[in-house]
């Protein structure tokens, strides 16, 4: 069974209100309701022996497997914001490569090394994201709204997924949008999720298809 984020990792929003990636290159308004929709951002039998570095919507994500499951976080480690796919996982912790912080599963600081005194592990958080295992692949969200909604056709996600690991190919279909968007936005979005999903698709080593099914805003 492919395992999931624990429940309250799906529901908690990572990101601050009004948070945007610096050289953010989405528009202003587009970046957060796109962020509410799941990515694909690697296979789910990749071993990830280390810590991987990929990018979504602008925003660095590490990818790495702990004992319990798969995780996705914020590549900025929270001491000096250097990279934790630099790092390394020893046992249930991710330790970050420039000044030896660990970490655990839910991305709290579990140890300071002495050198960094008077600092404690409280002081530090890694930001993570869901990481759900489906279709072959690891999935998140960068502001999930709820419960795990990873594109399958049955969701309420506006992207449909249909997928043929065999052939190695996925064809998405963007269908009439739940987003809440202005409709003279809706072209322009459409693209956009459409867009990353193929650049990450392909990124992974799928060949990828995107399609959409018309829409009163089309
Ligand atoms: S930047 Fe990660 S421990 Fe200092």
């Amino acid at each position: 069974m492919p395992a999931e984020a624990p429940p309250e990792a799906a529901s908690s929003r990572p990101l601050p209100e009004g948070f945007l990636p610096s050289n953010c290159t989405y528009a202003e308004q587009d970046w957060p309701i796109l962020a509410r929709q799941w990515f694909p951002v690697c296979r789910a039998d990749d071993a990830l022996a280390r810590p991987r570095q990929v990018m979504v919507l602008n925003l660095r994500l590490v990818v790495y497997r702990m004992p319990d499951g798969i995780r996705v976080g914020r590549d900025m480690c929270p001491h000096r914001g250097l990279p934790l796919s630099g790092g390394r996982v020893e046992g249930e912790e991710l330790v970050c490569a420039y000044h030896g912080l660990r970490f655990g599963s839910d991305g709290q600081c579990t140890k300071v090394p002495e050198k960094l005194a008077p600092k404690t592990a409280d002081c530090f958080k890694v930001t993570m994201f869901p990481a759900v295992e489906r279709h072959g692949l690891v999935w998140t969200c960068l502001i999930p709204d709820a419960g795990p909604e990873v594109p399958d056709g049955t969701s309420d996600s506006p992207f449909k997924l249909s997928s043929d690991r065999f052939a190695e190919s996925m064809v998405f279909e963007f269908l009439d949008s739940s987003m809440i968007v202005e409709p003279e936005n809706h072209q322009s979005l459409k693209k956009l999720g459409l867009s990353e999903y193929q650049r990450l698709l392909e990124e992974i080593g799928f060949s990828s298809e995107t399609s959409s099914s018309p829409s009163p805003f089309s």
